[in-house]
């Protein structure tokens, strides 16, 4: 007689990266997820450094992590203490050697050898993406977790990170207020969020302003120039203006700046303006770009919770061995799909957010909605 005896898999170590732009609250969700493991399972968890790029080096560059690696202040503070990167996609375009390589055998292998048993990534919907397609090559058991100040992850109200981004927005526009006051002048304040809105309208309300642009909505100086005289004539002495990076000049071309190294990034759309409403208006404009200090700030509480329940989340799933699964935040709580319904799909403001309607509401001029 044949006994054959089936051996069941058993969920020893888990890995996780953080990967793309970093923001706040990313120390939060490894702590959670170190935590978890720990507590619950009494897994081995290690940190994988600088995305995929730390499987990448030889020897690999990973750290275990420990519960007691969280005792001092991480939790408190911005960034990946992990690192991050957000320059290029290893299936085509990391660099060995100094040559520009397909590396995702390399980053597969490296995992492999490493004999861990589940990935936790953390990263926006690009970086989903790649991590969906390095999975499914490599047959790699994968959670996704999404974080991005661009909250444009599809199908997820909250990416770990965003609200400290509109935070410090807010708090932007709370300092500009009084100094525009002071010197009578409209204030211009551009702030990230790549192809969406959500930063500047959330922002742009929160933070009183009287004109908000974002890229899904066309725009008209002249328009601008209007409301700001109108505001002047009703007796106010000062404009707030808040402008996404990615809203386009007049003649429909994106504001962007190109590095030494050649890369090109957005930027510059609030010095744009600031001439073209200056040349119209009695307004001497002043502008500020906010840049990194949206990704860098102190996770605000809702930041930190969001992240402790996405890690607590995305560890459960992998105990149900619940792979290929992005946890999201819905309804007021977590809930996981398929990555397939995540990873590479973003998510822009629509014309009928309620926000648009509070905007309008309160007399801000939003762009040209009809
Ligand atoms: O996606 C996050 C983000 O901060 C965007 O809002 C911004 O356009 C971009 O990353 C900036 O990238 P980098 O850190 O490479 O300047």
């Amino acid at each position: 007689m044949i006994i054959i005896v089936y051996k069941l898999h058993v969920i020893k170590r888990i890995a996780i990266l953080t990967s793309g732009g970093d923001c706040a609250g990313l120390n939060a969700v490894i702590r959670a997820v170190t935590l978890r493991a720990h507590n619950k399972y009494k897994w081995e968890v290690y940190g994988i450094k600088d995305g995929t790029l730390g499987l990448l080096k030889e020897p690999i560059d990973i750290v275990k992590l420990e519960p007691n690696n969280f005792d001092g202040n991480l939790m408190r503070m911005g960034g990946t203490f992990l690192g991050s990167n957000n320059k290029g996609n290893p299936f085509k375009k990391f660099i060995k050697n100094g040559k520009k390589t397909d590396s995702s055998d390399i980053i597969i292998n490296s995992f492999k050898s490493l004999g861990i048993d589940a990935l936790i990534g953390i990263g926006g919907d690009g970086s989903l993406k790649i991590l969906q397609s390095l999975t499914k090559k490599g047959n790699i058991n994968f959670v996704g977790i999404p974080k991005t100040i661009d909250n444009d992850v599809k199908n997820n109200e909250l990416s770990i990170g965003y609200d400290t981004a509109v935070d410090v927005a807010t708090n932007a526009l709370d300092m500009l207020q009084p100094t525009a006051a002071s010197h009578r002048r409209a204030m211009i304040l551009e702030v990230m969020g790549r192809d969406a809105g959500h930063i500047a309208l959330n922002a742009g309300i929160a933070g009183g302003a009287d004109v908000i642009l974002i890229p899904e909505i066309p725009y008209s100086i002249k328009s601008i120039a209007k409301h700001i005289e109108n505001l002047r004539n009703k007796g106010r002495n000062h404009a707030l203006i808040v402008v996404a990076e990615a809203v386009k000049k007049e003649n429909g071309k994106k504001a962007t700046v190109k590095y030494v190294d050649g890369e090109v990034r957005l930027g510059g759309i609030g010095n744009y303006l600031g001439d073209e409403i200056y040349k119209i208006t009695n307004s001497e404009t002043r502008v500020t770009v906010l840049g990194h200090v949206q990704r860098g700030a102190q996770p605000t509480h809702r930041d930190r919770l969001i992240a402790s329940a996405f890690g607590v989340y995305a560890v459960d799933l992998i105990a149900k061995k619940k792979f290929n699964r992005v946890v999201v935040w819905k309804d007021r709580g977590v809930q996981d799909l398929a990555l397939s319904h995540v990873a590479g799909l973003s998510k822009t403001v629509q014309r009928n957010d309620p926000l648009i309607k509070v905007a309008k509401g309160l007399g801000i001029y939003i762009g040209e909605l009809n």
